[in-house]
């Protein structure tokens, strides 16, 4: 049936006229392995590189046979995909593999419980919600032990064995009455103001300068960029965004945003107030290797003072490794290569093996809440069909004693290479390349001051990264993105199986791109 209103473009129609203007509005029809086929204006199927990897979630590629045959299985088997509360033996496993790769890779032997999740921002909204769960408890402790302090403080005063000091009442801002009865009255009150006050305040995010931790509600103030996070800034919490090249900044944040809840107690015969460290930040959410935000590896020295100032405050690490988890980096946690310890672990992305969408969150034992079970759930997590493909996945990436990360390192130097080899051909249009195993960025120098007006015009709009995927799509069947985060930078995302032919392939494009940008025709690359 067609309905005459699927003619209009219903489904997005701006993005699908964004994408058209620079030629990247094609249909995809087939895909396997590192390649999408597209018909073409005479119905033939032409096959296109994919160095786009759906975002980062085919490690394994598209259709990977044994995942293809796994699903097929399970649904012939009528597999439950759907029992909410009942046992789930299938995600228990998956989340005992993951353990066994927490504890080879991130020098611990403390079990991590999982929480699953449908798509990466939600595993990330779970890990903040758990976290903010702990925080409110610790901080609904200190505010009960403030509160037996102050009776206590009431009695001692009341009974005359105590009374409240001028040195109190003057840091408190309070006139000092005769009455010392009355004085503790107006200390009390002033304190239990202002810890009202302090109570009342939204916790705080850390996160580094150029993060993206998805677009949900809560997760989307955790992503830098401001176009994405400005306009949804009331509806959550706030982030405090570290540079990435100041790890000595993290400790700055922390001492500049310390809060604090009042404390009356007694010493010998005086009313005596101290300062209570309230916990102020929920959490310290960080990429090991940053994706959307432009392929930024982290650096061993900032996730070691991140740890440390985590300690300090008694915040958790959350390691979101969405994108840089599953092996791409060249180890199954991109964080294992620069030593980071986390309190909790995200994954998605890739964890559905490219066909179902999963997510899971890891929260080391001895900050888990068994608690928030009860308060946290989704109808479609955990699902009996993609936690068993999941499981299928863990077990391609952990055979051969890790052949698949291996392979990823490999690939992804040989990848690297031959993109170095572009940028020392012409350094004057390809910036940099950087990054770990196979997920790697080309960054082409601006280009707003080119000669040429139609390159100008789409760098000064931020377009030109989309202009240089059109013509990788359309001259030399490639198709590859920049984010949208870092407009100038294409990212690299292949499989492991990626050949020494698709590497030949991506390395000739990008000839073809420098080619265009030295020549600055701009007609040849918008295709006019
Ligand atoms: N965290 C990281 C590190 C991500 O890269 C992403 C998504 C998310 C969380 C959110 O996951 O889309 O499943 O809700 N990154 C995509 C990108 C969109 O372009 O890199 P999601």
């Amino acid at each position: 049936m067609t309905s005459s209103a699927a003619q209009q473009d219903l489904a997005e129609p701006h993005l699908r006229q964004v994408l058209a203007g620079v030629g990247l509005d094609v249909e995809y029809v087939r895909a396997e392995g590192n390649t999408l086929h597209r018909l073409d204006e005479n119905g033939r199927s032409v096959p296109v590189l994919d160095m786009m990897g759906g975002f980062g979630s085919l490690i394994l590629g598209h259709h990977h046979p044994r995942i293809v045959a796994r699903a097929k299985e399970l649904l012939d088997a009528r597999v439950p995909v759907h029992a909410q509360f009942s046992r789930h033996p299938y995600a228990n496993e998956v989340a005992a593999v993951l353990n066994d790769i927490v504890h080879r890779e991130l020098g611990t032997t403390e079990p991590y419980h999982a929480i699953f999740a449908n798509s990466g921002a939600e595993a990330v909204e779970a890990a903040v919600k758990h976290a903010e769960f702990d925080r409110v408890q610790k901080v609904s402790a200190l505010e009960a032990e403030i509160v037996a302090h102050l009776e206590r403080t009431w009695e001692a005063v009341r009974g005359g064995t105590a009374r409240v000091p001028g040195d109190v009442l003057a840091a408190l801002e309070v006139d000092a009455p005769a009455d010392p009865l009355a004085g503790f009255d107006r200390a009390a009150a002033e304190v239990q103001a202002r810890n009202a006050a302090e109570l009342a305040r939204p916790p705080l995010f850390l996160t580094p300068e150029g993060s993206f931790h998805g677009k949900l509600v809560g997760s989307v103030q955790l992503t830098h960029n401001e176009s994405f996070r400005v306009p949804f800034r009331s509806l959550a919490a706030q982030s405090r965004f570290v540079p990435l090249d100041d790890p000595g900044a993290i400790v700055k944040i922390a001492e500049r945003e310390r809060r604090h809840l009042l404390d009356l107690t007694v010493t010998g015969d005086r009313v005596v107030l101290t300062e209570r460290p309230l916990p102020v930040f929920c959490a310290f959410v960080l990429e090991p290797i940053q994706g959307e935000g432009g392929i930024h590896p982290l650096t061993a020295e900032f996730v070691r003072e991140a740890r440390r100032v985590c300690d300090a405050l008694g915040c958790p690490l959350v390691a979101d490794e969405i994108q840089s988890g599953m092996g791409r980096s060249g180890a199954f946690f991109a964080g294992s290569l620069i030593g980071l310890r986390p309190d909790y672990v995200t994954l998605a992305k890739s964890l559905g093996g490219g066909i179902a969408k999963t997510a899971v969150t890891l929260i080391r034992a001895s900050r888990y809440r068994p608690e928030f079970e009860l308060l946290h759930s989704s109808t479609f997590a955990k699902d009996g069909f993609s936690t068993q493909l999941a499981l299928t996945v863990l077990q391609l990436l952990e055979a051969d004693d890790g052949a698949v990360y291996r392979r990823a390192a490999e690939r992804g130097a040989r990848l690297r290479a031959a993109l170095e080899a572009v940028r020392t051909e012409y350094p004057e249009i390809v910036r940099e390349v950087r990054g770990t195993g196979l997920m790697l960025g080309l960054e082409f120098h601006d280009q707003s001051a080119a000669t040429s007006a139609e390159i100008r015009e789409l760098a000064t709009a931020g377009f030109l990264g989309y202009a240089v995927a059109g013509y990788l799509l359309r001259e030399h069947r490639v198709r590859i993105f920049p984010t949208g985060s870092a407009v100038n930078t294409l990212r690299l995302e292949p499989s492991v199986d990626l050949t020494d032919a698709e590497i030949d392939q991506v390395a000739e494009g990008f000839r073809g791109v420098c080619r265009v940008l030295h020549a600055q025709d701009g007609r040849r690359l918008v295709g006019a």
